[in-house]
C-alpha cells in the first residue's frame, strides 16, 4: 500500500538552490517510490486522487523533520579498524605503513565479515543510505560487503581494489589477475539483479597500476556500462610520482582521460590540487569529484577549493574517505568542508563561505549527482525512490539543545554543525526502514 508522511522537511533542488523547506509537506510513497510531493493544504484532495486513508498516514512528531538520506561517495570499507588512529604521516607514507597491511588481512573473510558488518551498521546508523566502497583487492570478501549491504538494506557502490605494481610484495595483483578478477567480480554482482547494489571499476591510483592495467579497466568499465572510482591530485608528493610513471602524459587527469577511466559514471576523490586545465578535462567528461575534507586535513594532504570546482561545472559529493578521513560520518565530512572553505578564506585563496546549504547538497543531490544516481535518489520528487532520513533534535538522548523560536532552518544548520547519530531516528532506503532508534 501506501505511506503518506505528513510534516515538515527540507531538501536541495540545484547547487543554486541548495535548500527548499516545507514546514507543511505532504510526501507519499508507494512500492519504495515517492507517488505524491505536496503541502497539508491539498491532503484532503489527495486522499481522494491517490486513494489512501487515515491509518495510511504518518505524522512526524514535534520537533522531527524529514531530509533525503546521506550520500557517502567514496569510503574504503576494509580500512574501517583504522577509523581514529594514524594521524601521524602523510598519503604515502601512510599507506605503505598502515593501510597495506591492514588491507591484506582480508585474505580472511572472517575478519571481512565481522569488519563490514560493523560498519555498514554503523553508515546507516550515521545516515548514509547510499555509500560508494572501496574493499580490497579480495573477491570473496568484497562479496561479503556485498552480502551485507543486501542484508541490511543499504544502497551501494562496491569495488574490487585493482593494483599490479609498486605495490608491496604481500598485497599486489598481476595484471591478467587483476582484470579477470574485476570481470568477475563485476558480473558477480550484476548477476545478484538487486538495483541497490551495483559494482564499481576500482584502480587504486595511478601509482599503483599499471598503464595496461587502467587501459584494461576503462575497456571493463566501457563493455558492462559501470561505475569507476579512484584518486586523483589527492596530494603533491603523489602527483609528482605520477608524472615521473606515466610522462607521456599530459597531466594526472590525462592519464585517467586517455585510459577511458573518465567517464560520466566515474568519481575522483580529492581533486585538492587540480589545475584550471585538469577541472576542464573533468568538465568535458562529465566525470565527478568526491570531495573528503576530513582526509584532506588528516594525512596533510591540502585544502581543496571545492566551490571553485564545483562552479565550474563539475559534478561534486562528499566522501568520509574512512580511514584517511578519520570517520564514517557524512555529517563531520559537511563540517569540515564548510571550516576548509573558512580556512581557505583565511589564507585569501576562497572569496566566498561554504553554506550549510550548500554542505547539505553536497552530502544528498550532489552526492546522487556525482554517482549519477539523480534520476534515482537525492531529494523528494515524484519518481525517485524514497531514501530519506527522520531527524529529531529535541528528544531525550538529542546531543543538541534547541531554544524556543527556533524554526527549521536553525534546526536544519544545528543538525549539520552539532548533530549526531543519535538525532537520525529513522532511516529509509526504497522506502524500506532500515533504522529506527
Ligand atoms: N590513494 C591511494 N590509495 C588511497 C587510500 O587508501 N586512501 C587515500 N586517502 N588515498 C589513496
Ligand atoms: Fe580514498
Amino acid at each position: 500500500g501506501i505511506q503518506v508522511f505528513v510534516g515538515p522537511y527540507v531538501h536541495s533542488v540545484s547547487w543554486t538552490e541548495p535548500l527548499v523547506v516545507q514546514p507543511n509537506g505532504v510526501i507519499g510513497v508507494k512500492d519504495g517510490k515517492i507517488v505524491i510531493v505536496d503541502t497539508i493544504e491539498n491532503l484532503d484532495s489527495l486522499k481522494t486522487t491517490h486513494s489512501f486513508g487515515d491509518n495510511d498516514i504518518v505524522r512526524l512528531q514535534e520537533g522531527e523533520f524529514l531530509m533525503p538520506g546521506m550520500i557517502d561517495t567514496h569510503i574504503h570499507a576494509g580500512q574501517y579498524p583504522n577509523a581514529g588512529l594514524n594521524m601521524d604521516l602523510p598519503l604515502l607514507e601512510w599507506l605503505d605503513k598502515y593501510t597495506f597491511p591492514l588491507e591484506a588481512k582480508y585474505k580472511d573473510t572472517k575478519f571481512a565479515e565481522l569488519v563490514y558488518r560493523k560498519l555498514v551498521e554503523k553508515t546507516i546508523s550515521s545516515g548514509t543510505t547510499t555509500a560508494s566502497y572501496f574493499t580490497t583487492l579480495h573477491i570473496p570478501s568484497s562479496e561479503i560487503m556485498a552480502d551485507l549491504v543486501e542484508a541490511y538494506g543499504q544502497r551501494a557502490l562496491i569495488g574490487k581494489v585493482c593494483m599490479d605494481c609498486f605495490s608491496p610484495e604481500y598485497y599486489v595483483e598481476t595484471t591478467e589477475e587483476s582484470l579477470s578478477g574485476t570481470t568477475e567480480f563485476v558480473k558477480k554482482i550484476l548477476d545478484r539483479k538487486n538495483p541497490l547494489v551495483l559494482p564499481t571499476i576500482t584502480p587504486r591510483f595511478a601509482l599503483t597500476c599499471s598503464e595496461n592495467l587502467l587501459k584494461g579497466l576503462g575497456e571493463i568499465a566501457k563493455e558492462h556500462d559501470v561505475h569507476i572510482q579512484t584518486h586523483l591530485c589527492e596530494s603533491l608528493p603523489e602527483i609528482e610520482r605520477a608524472m615521473e610513471l606515466f610522462p607521456q602524459y599530459k597531466n594526472y587527469a590525462d592519464i585517467y582521460a586517455q585510459t577511458g577511466l573518465l567517464t560520466s559514471k566515474a568519481i575522483m576523490a580529492h581533486c585538492v590540487h587540480l589545475t584550471d586545465e585538469e577541472i576542464e578535462i573533468l568538465k568535458e567528461n562529465n566525470t565527478a569529484v568526491s570531495h573528503c575534507p576530513t582526509s584532506n586535513i588528516c594525512l596533510l594532504s591540502g585544502l581543496c577549493p571545492i566551490k571553485k570546482i564545483r562552479n565550474a561545472g563539475v559534478k561534486v559529493g562528499l566522501g568520509t574517505d574512512v580511514a584517511g578521513g578519520y570517520t564514517p560520518s557524512i555529517l563531520e565530512a559537511m563540517r569540515h568542508a564548510i571550516m576548509t572553505a573558512k580556512t581557505l578564506g583565511i589564507e585569501g585563496k576562497e572569496t566566498e563561505p561554504l553554506t550549510y546549504r550548500e554542505a547539505l547538497y553536497f552530502a544528498t543531490l550532489g552526492g546522487a549527482e556525482a554517482l549519477a544516481l539523480d534520476q534515482e535518489i537525492g531529494n523528494f520528487q515524484v519518481g525517485k525512490a524514497f531514501d530519506a532520513l527522520v531527524i529529531n533534535l529535541q528528544h531525550d538522548l538529542s546531543p543538541v539543545d534547541t531554544f524556543p523560536e527556533q524554526e527549521i532552518c536553525d534546526l536544519i544548520q544545528k543538525f549539520i554543525m552539532l548533530g549526531d547519530e543519535r538525532n537520525i531516528i529513522k532511516v529509509f532506503v526504497s522506502g524500506q526502514i532500515v533504522k529506527s532508534f
